[in-house]
């Protein structure tokens, strides 16, 4: 069984904007997070990630900053949330309750107000020119792009710089220059800047697309998947293996892990999109049950799969190929780019509950997004008064496509994920004082979703997460076991069943999943079984082994023996 704290623990997302708002700013803020640690520890989840809090140029037009995700100064906190010495008692406060935080860093690249590109853009031999990717055009007059490259959503990956007439290199939005790894200095100085937070006394990062790190030296063309009409204008089936995924970039990940590893009981959670195999790269070797690389990587394939039998087995068997054990795999389900994963369930609380006891009951390490916990949807918002640089970069799509991408996943504002949190039914939901005028609309259901609302009655959503999070905490099995699906003639088809085990000892968790509308009576093939938990029921009982389960309902077992 493990010792490392970090992979038994539960991560949760708070996008700082919009988690709690202390000035009337209408943004969140520090003293704000500080407020709500002890909602956090009672809900039971051990390890904060905070999205992005540095300087960044949130004070221009939202069409030309990242919220936070494009720094402008990776040593300092932006004044919107507070400053460095709140952040040290933001750190302290977080530690006293025996809660852990991870930083988000944005290594691939800045905010184009970054001093450092500032200067580099100021003369082709300006000392820091080489911290960033910057190539002569091609054509007569130079200014056709280097190459064929596309940035990871929005179209040309170059963008063409007048004063020194070339293009500088971006995987995302224009303003967000990719730095040079290439250059050792910048190496240096990213590793600096980690052990500047490790020395404050974070207990971890969260890596921004760090598979997009380094690119090809030579700089040669990607050659085109399936070369669509639209492809080479958002550029969203492409073949990247001069942009992604590089050699380089998993070397670079085992440099920071050294460097994370020189402080002891720290971890790395990389953002890395792609195959489950090319995930897996991240970690790195393995040798004497230890990987080199990241300590854990997203497992994004859950963001979409639909509640049924065949996807969520297929889902949970990629992930325990591709992690296997002493791997971990990540278990997300929403975050600040993605629909919440309740849009996917149609807004079906029964459904939000079963995904929580899956999330919370698979081997890995969850992490629930802000709000995730008290079901907030994501409203459909108005792209023309879009927040997002991102939406605003893809308001010329028409309608039609529009609805499709959204279909299929894929946020195209990215407002609509990010909405206040929803505390309670007064002004505002809570976020901002009544005179405050929240950055993104409030959603209109706070009134019934929030969290005081909530915490009243037993058989919400919150509960129900408050429930399955308390059991994992106090159980070695379901923090540290190993998991096998089990196929048992019993068990009806729409009945997913998994056990977690730890080798040697004789109780085990069994966990089922109804995936239907349907109630199913069967009866549970094992020695002994006692419920520990059910999303839809606080006192839910086996007579003689036989189980109601309700339509969608999950339950956790503990049984002992073996499946006859
Ligand atoms: C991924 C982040 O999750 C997203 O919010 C951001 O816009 C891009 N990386 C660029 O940093």
């Amino acid at each position: 069984m493990s010792d490392l704290w970090w992979e038994k623990t539960v991560i949760y997302q708070i996008y700082p904007r919009s988690f709690m708002d202390t000035t009337g700013s209408g943004t969140g803020d520090i003293a704000g997070i500080i407020s709500k640690l002890d909602y956090l520890k009672e809900l039971g989840i051990e390890t904060i990630w905070l999205s992005p809090m540095y300087p960044s140029p949130t004070d221009k037009p939202y069409h030309l900053h990242d919220c936070g995700y494009d720094i402008s100064n990776y040593r300092d906190i932006n004044t919107e949330y507070g400053d460095l010495e709140q952040f040290d008692q933001l750190v302290a406060e977080i530690h006293q309750r025996g809660l852990r935080i991870v930083m988000d860093l944005v290594l691939n690249h800045t905010s184009a107000e970054h001093p450092w590109f500032v200067e580099s853009r100021s003369s082709r031999d300006n000392p820091k020119r080489d911290w960033y990717i910057w190539k002569d055009g091609r054509g007569k007059n130079g200014k056709k792009p280097p190459n064929n490259w596309t940035a990871m959503i929005t179209g040309d990956a170059w963008k063409y710089d007048e004063h020194t007439q070339q293009f500088f290199y971006h995987e995302f939005l224009d303003f967000q220059p990719d730095l040079n790894y290439r250059n050792p200095e910048v190496q240096e100085e990213m590793l600096n800047t980690i052990r500047f937070w490790l020395n404050r006394g974070v207990d971890g990062f969260r890596l921004d697309i760090i598979h997009a790190l380094f690119e090809d030296e030579q700089c040669r063309d990607e050659p085109f998947a399936i070369p669509l009409p639209f492809t080479s204008k958002y550029g969203l089936i492409k073949k990247t293996e001069r942009q992604l995924h590089l050699p380089e970039t998993i070397d670079f990940c085992k440099r920071i892990r050294e460097t994370v590893d020189e402080f002891g009981g720290k971890f790395l959670v990389g953002e890395v999109h792609g195959p489950a195999e090319d995930q897996r790269k991240y970690f790195g070797d393995v040798a004497n049950g230890k990987s080199d690389g990241l300590n854990l990587v997203f497992y994004f394939n859950s963001l979409n799969t639909l509640l049924n039998v065949k996807k969520v087995k297929s889902l949970i068997k990629t992930a325990e190929s591709s992690f296997a054990d002493p791997l971990l795999p990540t278990w997300v389900f929403s975050n600040h780019d993605f629909p919440r994963r309740i849009f996917r369930l149609k807004n079906d609380i029964k459904k939000a509950k079963l995904n929580a006891a899956l999330q919370l009951s698979l081997r890995g390490v969850p992490c629930i997004y802000y709000g995730e916990e008290i079901g907030m949807s994501n409203p459909t918002l108005d792209p023309k008064t879009s927040k997002d640089a991102l939406s605003h970069h893809l308001r010329l799509l028409p309608a039609v496509s529009r609805n499709l991408i959204r279909h299929f996943g894929l946020l195209l504002n990215r407002d609509e994920a990010r909405t206040p949190m929803q505390w309670s039914s007064t002004e505002n939901a809570g976020f901002s004082p009544p005179e405050g005028l929240p950055w993104l609309p409030v959603n209109d259901n706070f009134k019934r979703c929030n969290v005081e609302q909530q915490e009243k009655n037993p058989g919400s959503l919150l509960h129900c997460y408050k429930r399955f999070l308390k059991l994992r905490n106090n159980s070695p099995v379901l923090q540290s076991g190993a998991l096998k699906i089990i196929e048992h003639p019993n068990f009806p088809s729409s009945v997913l069943a998994y056990e977690r085990y730890l080798v040697d000892a004789p109780a085990k968790c069994l966990v089922l999943l109804n995936l239907s509308n349907r109630a199913e009576h069967f009866s549970v093939p094992y020695q002994n079984g006692e419920i520990l938990a059910s999303t839809l029921s606080q006192s839910k009982v086996m007579v003689a082994n036989k189980i109601a389960l309700e339509a969608w309902e999950a339950v956790i077992i503990e049984v002992e023996g073996i499946a006859s």
